[in-house]
């Protein structure tokens, strides 16, 4: 998915078993979460992942626009996905390009499954996701971001929604793919969970696995998920637990 460059292959795996970064294949990179950083937002939150820098902010339900999308019986999501021109190495042309459309799509949908939509006839949920600095797993750095601020914003919804990209390095199933991973590796495959349920409501592959292998990247990534859910409702409740601050609707008990 990534761009490959024409630098030579670097050694993924080491003889020991340990990544690029010094990790083991079932680690997660780094990850900083905080709820609420921008105050003109109805909800917001920053997260900081390996390299990754997403900032999600969150509107309404408010009116919507343009005029001829509002739906008279249930509020509709309208996500945008955007990577800043200064994110990635070699400058990205500013603007939504075919990536974005495709990515601000699959993460609405992950929303709709989960959010009370019916709650809020004839509205608009506008969710912006801001990719500040990439390092692979953008997008699923940008969904955990955005349901966070889903939940700060007091947008009610079944449950967060939970990510994380699984793919194929030297031949092995690995947790959360980082750059040079996900651009010499075998397959990325990123993957978001509604955890209380465990139900998948984004699931995407490039590459190639077997169907043990495929098998063996859903468990993995199933796992990293839940340990990232953990890490989100720590975040939300380091905002919210504060006395006499009210816990928002959307928070899932
Ligand atoms: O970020 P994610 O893994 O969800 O999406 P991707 O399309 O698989 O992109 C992988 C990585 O490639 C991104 O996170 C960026 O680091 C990099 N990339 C880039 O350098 N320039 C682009 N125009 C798009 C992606």
């Amino acid at each position: 998915m990534g761009n490959v460059g024409a630098k030579e292959i670097p050694q993924l795996l080491s003889a020991d078993g340990r990544r690029i970064d010094g990790r083991r294949l079932d680690e997660l990179r780094s990850i900083t979460m905080k709820v609420g950083p921008l105050t003109r937002a109805d909800g917001s939150a920053f997260v900081e992942w390996g390299e990754n820098k997403v900032m999600a902010a969150v509107y309404g339900p408010r009116e919507v626009h343009p005029r001829h999308l509002m739906q008279t019986s249930k509020a509709i999501i309208q996500c945008r996905y955007n990577m800043a021109a200064f994110s990635v190495d070699e400058r990205k042309r500013p603007g939504q390009d075919r990536r974005s459309q495709e990515i601000s799509k699959v993460i609405t949908e992950a929303f709709e499954s989960v959010v009370f939509t019916e709650e809020f006839p004839k509205t608009s949920i506008d969710v912006y996701i801001e990719v500040l600095q990439a390092n692979a797993g953008t997008r699923c750095a940008g969904l955990v971001a955005a349901s966070l601020a889903l939940a700060d914003a007091g947008i009610p919804m079944a449950d967060l929604v939970s990510a994380v990209a699984v793919g194929k390095v030297a031949g092995r199933i690995a947790l959360d793919l980082k750059k040079e991973e996900d651009n010499f590796g075998e397959a990325d495959l990123p993957m978001a969970l509604v955890p209380q349920s465990g139900r998948l409501v984004l699931i995407q592959m490039e590459g190639h696995m077997n169907r043990d292998e495929l098998r063996q990247a859903l468990d993995l990534g199933t796992k990293g998920c839940r340990e990232i859910y953990e890490r989100m409702r720590e975040a939300l409740r380091a905002k919210y637990d504060t006395p006499g601050r009210a816990e928002p609707a959307g928070v899932p008990a």
